[in-house]
């Protein structure tokens, strides 16, 4: 797991060569938020060749969404098995809840995540009360 910094800025930050995340695979990282001193974990997805970021963290009890299972750009907990799409951190089921999605970018090779969400989460069920 990388552990970067997040800068005031907007900017976006390196995370690691696209070899290191190989097609149908994904990648979790960890920014720690220079404001909050939180750490923001976000997971990253080689679909087809294209990356895409979301959330580490599932909107139900947290599970590590980089760990779930791939089926097209849906992606299933690992823990409980709630979907979202890889592409924007929705439900896979409407009015579902979703989580955040960032935006990725590569630059000959390199891997670059905007930490701030291009796509906020929607709570739809109430948070477990360990995660409130
Ligand atoms: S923690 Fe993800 S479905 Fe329960």
């Amino acid at each position: 797991m990388y552990k970067l910094s997040l800068n005031k800025d907007n900017s976006y930050k390196y995370i690691g060569l696209s070899t290191e995340i190989p097609i149908g695979k994904s990648k979790s990282i960890s920014i720690k938020d220079a404001k909050s001193k939180k750490n923001i974990h976000i997971a990253i997805f080689n679909i087809s060749g294209r990356f895409y970021a979301i959330s580490d963290s599932c909107a139900h009890q947290g599970g590590p969404l980089s760990k779930g299972f791939l089926n097209s750009d849906i992606v299933t907990c690992p823990w409980h098995g709630w979907k979202y799409s890889v592409k924007n951190g929705k439900s896979a089921h409407e009015g579902g809840d979703s989580v955040n999605s960032y935006k990725v970018k590569v630059v000959k090779g390199k891997l670059y995540v905007n930490p701030f969400p291009s796509n906020i989460d929607k709570r739809v069920s109430k948070p477990h009360d360990d995660l409130q």
